[in-house]
This record gives C-alpha cells, structure tokens and sequence, in this order.
C-alpha cells in the first residue's frame, strides 16, 4: 500500500503515520524527519535545510524530490510506504506520480487530516520530538512515560526549532499557499480522503483504518 499523508503543520500526520506504519507493516517516511537528522548530524544537507525550515519555509524542490527519490527505491519500500511531509509542492506531486507511473505503480491514497489553524498553534507549543527516532509527543494529550524522555529509544525530547509560535503561523501560511492545493490535485485523482483531525487521535486513527481497510 502507498499512501500519502497530508495535512497543515501540526495536524497529526506524523502520528497518524506512524500507527498505520506499524498496523500495514510498511516504512514511515517524513521529509521533515530525514531534514532534522540531518541537521543533527551536521551534513551539507542539513545546514542548507536548517536555513529555511527555521523560518518557517519549505525546503527547495531541488534538495527535496531526489531525496525522497532515493529514499523509496530502497529495498525496505517494495511493498509500500506512508510518506509524511512530502508531496508538499505541487511540482513534488507531479514528480511522484510520474516516478511512479514509470515502474507502471501508482499511489493508493492521499488522506488529508483536516485540522483548522486555530487549533495548530496551541498543540505545536505542547508537542515534545525525539530527534533520534522522530518520535512524537505532547505535554498534554499524548505524554512520555518519563518527562522529556523517548519512550521509545530513550534520547531527550526537545521542542522542535520551528515550533515558536511566529515560526508555526508562517509555516500556515506557507501550507495554505504551496501545498493546500495538492487536496484538489489528489481529489482530481480520486484518492483523496479527508478525515476530521481535531478528534482525539484513537478516533483520528480509526477513521483512517475505515478509508484504508483492515
Ligand atoms: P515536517 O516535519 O513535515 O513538519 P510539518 O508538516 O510542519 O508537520 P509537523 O511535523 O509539525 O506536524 P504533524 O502533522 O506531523 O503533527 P504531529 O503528529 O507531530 O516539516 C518541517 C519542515 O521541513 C517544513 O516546514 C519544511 O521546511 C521542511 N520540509 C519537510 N518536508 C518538506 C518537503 N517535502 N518539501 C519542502 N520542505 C519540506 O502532531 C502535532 C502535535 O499535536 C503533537 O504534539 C501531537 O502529539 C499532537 N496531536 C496529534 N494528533 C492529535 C489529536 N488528535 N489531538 C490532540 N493532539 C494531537
Ligand atoms: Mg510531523
């Protein structure tokens, strides 16, 4: 199964992602995940993405779409993928079905978890990430077992760099502006499926698991 996830910053996608990733057994792949690793590991890559992601910007097609190239024809996506972050451009969009539409394969679905801004801008202050393993979590609805330690591989969260409240506005509007326009591009391809994100995230989940099947 390959499927896209979309959504504005903070919707949920990355914790959706990784709960079908683990259901479907297929990797979860988020751009933004493979930019921090990068910046944490001090690669060329990293600096020239670290300079947009701390306004608030999208990282350049140029730097994006090879990468994420790459990334799926390894071995462990033969049998699907849940990508999370990318496509965020409509020339990604096109690069991905082309790309794909060569091996004669194309995306299952697109599921856009709708969430409204008015409700981003509270969650992303209490969301906590782990740097290491690109975990997720917030102080509130979905706390570690131990403060500001990874369930999961242990390392220390931080609050994400971008998550300042004037960093997540401009990263609204350049949702609104560069990737709002992928839900008409994968409605238009008849896979698009939109569910309602300002529910608690079992419920987000199983609307998700309704649209893809068990
Ligand atoms: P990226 O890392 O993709 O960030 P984003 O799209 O802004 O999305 P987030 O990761 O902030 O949010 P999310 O939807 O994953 O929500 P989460 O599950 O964490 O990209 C970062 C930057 O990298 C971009 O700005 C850009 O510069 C660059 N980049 C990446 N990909 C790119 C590309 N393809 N092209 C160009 N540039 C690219 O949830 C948020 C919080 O809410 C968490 O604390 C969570 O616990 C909580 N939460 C989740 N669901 C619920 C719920 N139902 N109820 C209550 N709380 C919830
Ligand atoms: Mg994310």
């Amino acid at each position: 199964m390959k499927i896209v996830m979309l959504g504005a910053p903070g919707a949920g996608k990355g914790t959706q992602a990784d709960r079908i990733a683990e259901k479907y057994g297929i990797p979860h792949i988020s751009t933004g995940d493979i930019f921090r690793a990068n910046i944490k590991e001090g690669t060329e890559l990293g600096k020239k993405a670290k300079s947009y992601m701390d306004q608030g910007l999208l990282v350049p097609d140029s730097l994006t779409i090879d990468l994420l190239m790459d990334r799926i024809a390894q071995a462990d996506c033969k049998n699907g993928y849940i990508l999370d972050g990318f496509p965020r451009t409509i020339p990604q969009a096109e690069s991905l079905t082309r790309a794909l539409a060569e091996k004669g394969e194309k995306l299952d679905y697109a599921v856009n978890v709708d969430v409204p801004d008015e409700n981003i801008v509270n969650r992303m202050g209490g969301r906590r990430a782990c740097l290491k393993c690109g975990a997720t979590y917030h102080i509130a609805y979905a706390a570690p077992k131990a403060e500001g330690i990874c369930d999961k591989c242990g390392a220390g969260l931080v609050l994400r760099d971008d998550d300042k409240p004037e960093t997540v506005q401009e990263r609204l509007t350049v949702y609104h502006d560069q990737t709002q326009p992928l839900i008409e591009y994968y409605e238009a391809e008849k896979i698009l499926a939109t569910v309602d994100g300002t529910q608690d995230m079992e419920r987000v989940f199983q609307d998700i698991i309704a649209v893809l099947g068990a």
